[in-house]
């Protein structure tokens, strides 16, 4: 795969997962959240499936924990449930939800292993999406209070904070394509949730450090857009696809600015004086998480803005239907160093892939991971070779879990996860990073 000798000494090589799609949100006293709503909508997740049980990983932590130290990984990137915490958003403290985070974060302290927290991965208590959620401009006070709650049980002892994690898709894919909760497909709601959850971002950055925290983040998602041809068409509804799903976040954090043709397209829809948020918006950071996993062929479609649809490509694809295109990932390394973020230092948070894995005699084969980590792996090291101040690459997951709007049918993990006895197995994958972590 690698050997863990050609990285920097200090390089951080982590797993991720969040809270939702693990713990089981049935259990400990959480509150409702608008992804229970939405998995509660008929037709939104396969079989009705939701993260109430999910791998149950509120009973079985120090498993879970036991299995990211056998593999010889330095950090677990985690979140935390809103609604775990505060199960109306607001009010009420459930000190069970305080106290699980607490022992996770002494269980990773217990094994070397750094915690990388993230505040919110997706589950708005339904409390708050019922006052509107992300349209909602208090949303922005809202999480700040909240993570303060949290960082001050927490915060001594968590490594690196992320405000939000994929801006992306919790205004864009959430608000307009309808994909994850809330499901509305709705262009003012769009333009409100693109806004707030920056504006959110940047309250809660100088809320934390105003109560002493510091190491804090934000965590976009990329996708690497190509035209489907050379017409000017296409080439146009491409970049109308990079600025609303890459370039906008990034322009707002690091520029304090929206791109021109999200500002035409979107503008009205905009809150009143949007503008004056530019400052709260770009508050400094410490450092900035990537996530990455595919690229994406645009073609021009006719109809109203974005005007443009998604054309299956030719390289081969994993179990989401997603190309495998490593060459995206050292792409967004260099854009976000070389245009917008300098010499701050990058984390890959999110990389890997859904395989239909099954196990046999014991052990699962997942040989196509094995080869998708390899070459993103060595994309990401190339960028590194080039100056980028890459610190760290995390996996997409620790284990098979909740995959949102697909349910439990794509597997993610390094870890295999039977979802009738919730067994761990760890995969081929699982051992390779071991022997790789090892040399
Ligand atoms: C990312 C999400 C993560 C998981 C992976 C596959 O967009 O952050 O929760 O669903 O995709």
């Amino acid at each position: 795969m690698f050997k863990r000798s050609d990285f920097p000494r200090d390089f951080t090589f982590g797993a991720a997962t969040a809270a939702y799609q693990i713990e089981g949100h049935a259990f400990g006293g959480a509150g409702r959240t608008h992804w229970d709503d939405f998995a509660a909508t008929p037709g939104n997740v396969p079989r009705g499936e939701s993260g109430a049980i999910a791998c149950d990983h509120y009973h079985r932590m120090e498993e879970d924990l036991d299995l990211l130290k056998g593999a010889g990984l330095d950090a677990y990137r985690f979140s935390a449930s809103w609604a775990r915490v505060l199960p109306d958003g607001r009010g009420a403290i459930n000190a069970q939800g305080l106290d699980f985070y607490d022992r996770l974060v002494d269980g990773l302290l217990e094994r070397d292993i750094k915690p990388m927290l993230t505040l919110y991965h997706w589950e708005m208590p339904s409390a708050l999406a019922d006052l509107g959620g992300w349209r909602n401009r208090d949303v922005a006070s809202w999480l700040a209070d909240y993570a303060c709650i949290l960082m001050d049980r927490l915060g001594d002892r968590i490594w690196k904070t992320a405000t939000i994690n994929e801006f992306w898709c919790v205004s864009f894919l959430s608000h307009f394509l309808g994909h994850h909760a809330p499901g509305l497909r709705d262009i003012r709601a769009t333009a409100r949730a693109m806004h707030h959850v920056l504006l959110a971002h940047g309250t809660t950055v100088q809320a934390l450090r105003a109560a002493g925290i510091d190491q804090i983040g934000a965590v976009c998602n990329f996708t690497y857009p190509q035209p489907a041809s050379e017409a000017a068409e296409d080439v146009e509804a491409t970049a109308t696809f990079d600025d609303y799903y890459n370039n906008f976040f990034l322009s707002g954090i690091f520029r304090r600015e929206y791109p021109r043709r999200i500002v035409k397209a979107l503008g009205p829809h905009f809150p009143d004086a949007w503008q004056q948020d530019l400052e709260v918006i770009g508050a400094p950071i410490d450092w900035f998480g990537v996530n990455y996993y595919t690229r994406e062929i645009i073609g021009h479609a006719p109809g109203p803005w974005p005007a443009l649809r998604s054309v299956e490509g030719p390289l081969p694809k994993t179990q989401m239907g997603w190309e495998i295109h490593p060459e995206g990932l050292h792409h967004f390394l260099r854009r976000c160093h070389d245009d917008f973020s300098g010499d701050l230092p990058l984390y890959v948070t999110e990389n890997g892939m859904a395989s239909a894995d099954t196990v046999a005699g014991g052990a699962v084969d997942d040989a196509a991971r094995i080869d998708y980590l390899r070459r993103h792996i060595a994309a990401a090291r190339q960028a590194m070779a080039e100056g980028v101040p890459l610190e760290g690459y995390f996996i997409w997951s620790l284990m098979d879990n909740f995959e949102w709007a697909f349910g439990f049918e794509k597997r993610f993990g390094l870890v295999h996860v039977d979802f009738d006895t919730l067994e761990r197995t760890p995969k081929a994958s699982y051992h390779a990073l071991k022997a790789a972590l090892a040399g």
